[in-house]
């Protein structure tokens, strides 16, 4: 016997017993009930109306379960085999995307990571690293294993004065990466160069760490000002943070990137207004513009190249997509509400949302922590005359629309030669744009990942 077809027919055919097992238990009631709970069964069993609805209930689950056995048609969908996770398929999309870590700015950890003396460790960007904060309040990002005999440390490592100390034999790394102690040794002048550890250069803005990344070992080919006006604002207090997002997404760094050379795709994974239940009949009707080269910082349009600006509106919402049955006032609202991205380097965007109530930036860092594994977090700002509470729910909007992409872009491949038509994006743009962010060292350091 197929045991498939027996697996699909137990449940009817255990509601079937059940229901005589109760059937001829309602019959038989036991009159020497003690308990209370025996007592109130005893009382359900002799209403008669409760043995009309068994016998009922009984008759149907074993009408239903002869005719799953007998009469219905057999159906069965063949087994999907596909798994974005398998190995085969992250090597198909390895040789087929750019390399996984692109050179330029990555936000590797957040500043209340390394609150009161605690070392974070970092596995990303195709090395493992630690960070941490000396008593002088400078933040230190090196690499994790320590250069004496190996010991990660991240692991059992401690803050002393300004340096790390390593948990194995006690040697104390600054900031910069050097051994400044080794605890058994007289002097500590003229430690062998290969005592250094790799240390990255760090930047500390909107309370989040970032440390600059070059395949090639270069020094920061840009500095990061994005963020100056608004930590201004929060310094002043007319801007507060309202929500913080962190998700994961099984896809290339450059997805979320390339989404701006994309204006179509609003029409099909972006059109259901990215909120529950209202997604299943409401639709936005939005049209996007991009330029590479171009930025937008500190409310200052400027020609950078590692810089790309992106425009979004909405034009209106429409019942079940119809252009004839639009949302009443909503073709005003959304008129009334512009959004500019910003794009500064390959893994941190910067968004300006004006509302008729205030304005609300969003910053987002990806940070490639396997060359198909990305951690994003988004952190939500808003001008004081925003309420928190529809601060919190377009940051919900915002982590819905990308839910809208998730499944595309975690089982996409990438053509270096798309086949585009008219009306296509500007792909061939954007891969331009996205490619001086890779050396020739890049391909190279991921080949273990
Ligand atoms: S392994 Fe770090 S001090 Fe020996
Ligand atoms: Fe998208």
């Amino acid at each position: 016997m197929d045991p498939e077809w027996l697996r699909s027919c137990w449940p009817w055919m255990g509601s079937s017993a059940l229901g005589v097992c109760g059937l001829l238990r309602l019959m038989e009631p036991s009159k020497t009930e003690t308990s209370e709970l025996g007592r109130l069964m005893l009382r359900l069993v002799e209403s008669e109306r409760l043995r009309r609805w068994g016998l009922s209930l009984s008759a149907a689950a074993l009408v239903a379960g002869l005719y799953q056995m007998t009469l219905m048609p057999v159906r069965k969908r063949t087994k999907d085999y596909h798994d974005h996770h398998s190995k085969h398929f992250k090597a198909l999309r390895g040789k087929m995307f750019p390399p996984g870590f692109p050179n330029g700015w990555h936000c590797v950890c957040n500043a209340t990571d390394l609150a009161d003396g605690q070392v974070k460790s970092i596995s990303a960007l195709g090395t493992y690293m630690v960070a941490f904060r000396g008593q002088d309040g400078k933040v230190g990002v090196t690499h994790a294993f320590c250069p004496h005999m190996g010991a990660h440390l991240g692991m059992g490592g401690v803050v002393v004065g300004n340096s790390l100390q390593c948990p194995f034999h006690g040697w104390s790394f600054n900031v910069a990466g050097d051994c400044v102690s080794v605890p058994y040794r007289r002097c500590n002048r003229d430690m062998p160069e290969s005592s250094k550890l790799h240390a990255y250069e760090v930047r500390e803005h909107l309370e989040r760490i970032f440390i600059w990344f070059d395949a090639e070992g270069r020094p920061p080919q840009w500095e990061l000002t994005c963020h100056e006006k608004l930590e201004e604002d929060l310094q002043t207090g007319s801007f507060y943070l309202a929500a913080i997002r962190q998700m994961e997404f099984d896809q290339h760094c450059c997805e979320m990137h390339m989404n701006s050379a994309d204006p179509y795709h609003f029409k099909t994974l972006h059109a259901p207004l990215p909120l529950p239940l209202l997604e299943k009949f409401i639709t936005a009707d939005h049209t996007a513009t991009q330029e590479y080269g171009k930025g937008v910082v500190n409310e200052e349009p400027k020609d950078e190249w590692h810089m790309a600006s992106f425009e979004e509106r909405t034009h209106g919402l429409f019942l079940f997509g119809h252009p004839r049955l639009p949302v009443p006032l909503s073709a005003t609202i959304s008129e009334s509400i512009e959004t500019n991205v910003t794009f500064e380097g390959p893994t941190i965007v910067h968004f300006r949302i004006k509302t008729p109530l205030g304005v609300l930036r969003q910053v987002k860092t990806i940070l490639p922590i396997e060359p198909f594994k990305q951690y994003v977090e988004a952190r939500w700002y808003a001008e004081r005359s925003v309420p928190r509470l529809i601060a919190c729910a377009l940051a919900c909007i915002g982590g819905r629309a990308l839910e809208q992409d998730r499944e595309v872009w975690e089982n996409k491949v990438y053509h270096k030669k798309p086949v585009l038509v008219a009306g296509d994006g500007a792909f061939l743009e954007f891969m331009r744009w996205y490619d001086q962010f890779y050396s020739e060292k890049s391909a190279s350091l991921c080949y273990d990942w």
